[in-house]
């Protein structure tokens, strides 16, 4: 057996949500269950990009504050653990707006049209007027999130993997201008890609809180069955008599993700044969689900609001530590003042 490694000695990751309210089962599937994993292994920074909700919700800030409650109890309810992570937020540690300002002189204008999620989303929330400069400067606010922490890896979905490629390049650009006695200051972070599975929503669609298809990480038992009865299924099976195929079927994904092998071979077989019906075989789906969920919702009741308040304060002191200590040799290396 090896030694377990000393926090220093491990390889480091960050990684972040915005405060978009409470989490569902996809957000659980699709980063946090992987990140809390990944706790066992790299000394891990995981906070809420607050201020990144600005960039498209700069009119109405009544929410962020209570989704950053509710983000960071479910991070806790999944079992991010804030003795071994630092769990922190953006705002409190304003190192994350100085780098941003200083890699916003050196960024050109074009590296952050080109973002693919700039038109896109632009088109998107077309409701909402984001021809800000805030909103063109997003993916620097993240590179500046990264960057502070020097973390080898950034563990995100494929939808951040440009914003991860543009860190770099930002990175690349600074190391050229900039050195503190020969040596690069921001190194360049690699891409974690999270596997993420198929967890289709209630509609079939993709489980996204945009379609309201969700189910949340908080929702009780009653509500995660009273969801699953009016989810879509194989519309080839009309009847119950009619044959269907899990393949084709959400419910069918569901288990995939969730159920046992025993589970899904009577699925396979029961639903091939038309030998269930889809109410026992969501039933069943509901049972893989509130298994899933049973945990994560204890857990999520242990913590007071007290609580959250002191693992966010820590963890940010935390952070901030780290921050400052980039930003001093940020400072240095551009032969500026340092900011404190
Ligand atoms: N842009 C990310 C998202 O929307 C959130 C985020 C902000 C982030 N800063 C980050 C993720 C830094 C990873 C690292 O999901
Ligand atoms: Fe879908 Fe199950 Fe119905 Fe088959 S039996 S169509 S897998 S819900």
């Amino acid at each position: 057996m090896s030694e377990p490694a000393t926090p220093s000695s491990r390889p480091r990751i960050l990684s972040g949500m915005r405060p978009t309210g409470k989490l569902h089962l996809g957000n659980y599937m699709g980063a946090l269950a992987n990140w809390v994993k990944l706790q066992d292994q790299y000394e891990c920074y995981f906070f809420i990009a607050d201020w990144h909700a600005l960039t498209t919700d700069y009119a109405d800030t009544s929410k962020i504050i209570p989704n950053t409650k509710e983000v960071m109890l479910d991070y806790l309810a999944a079992g991010l653990d804030p003795a071994r992570s630092a769990l922190f937020l953006q705002s409190k540690v304003p190192q994350h707006a100085e780098l941003a300002l200083l890699l916003g002189m050196i960024t050109p204008l074009g590296w952050l049209e080109r973002v693919p999620t700039y038109k896109e989303q632009q088109e998107n929330l077309s409701s909402k007027d984001l021809t800000t400069y805030g909103f063109l400067g997003y993916p620097l606010l993240m590179a500046s999130d990264i960057l502070l922490y020097r973390p080898d890896f950034v563990p995100v979905g494929q939808d951040q993997q440009a914003h991860v490629e543009l860190t770099r390049e930002v990175a690349r650009r600074f190391n050229q201008f900039y050195k503190l006695d020969g040596q690069e200051v921001l190194p360049e972070p690699k891409v974690l890609l999270t596997p993420s599975p198929k967890l289709p929503g209630t509609d079939g669609r993709k489980m996204s809180k945009s379609y309201g298809n969700t189910i949340q990480m908080t929702d009780p038992e009653p509500e995660v069955r009273k969801k699953l009865k009016t989810m879509v299924t194989d519309p080839a099976r009309i009847r119950r008599s009619d044959p269907g195929d899990p393949d084709k079927c959400p419910v069918g994904d569901l288990h995939k993700v969730f159920s046992t092998p025993e589970t899904m071979a009577k699925v396979y077989e029961g639903c091939r044969s038309a030998g269930i019906g889809c109410i026992e075989c969501k039933s069943w789906a509901a049972d893989a689900l509130v298994q899933v969920l049973i945990p994560i919702q204890e857990r999520r009741a242990r913590y007071t609001d007290a609580d959250v308040e002191d693992i966010l304060n820590d963890g940010s002191d935390r952070a901030r530590a780290r921050a400052g200590q980039t930003m001093q040799q940020v400072c240095a290396a551009m032969q500026l003042t340092s900011t404190r």
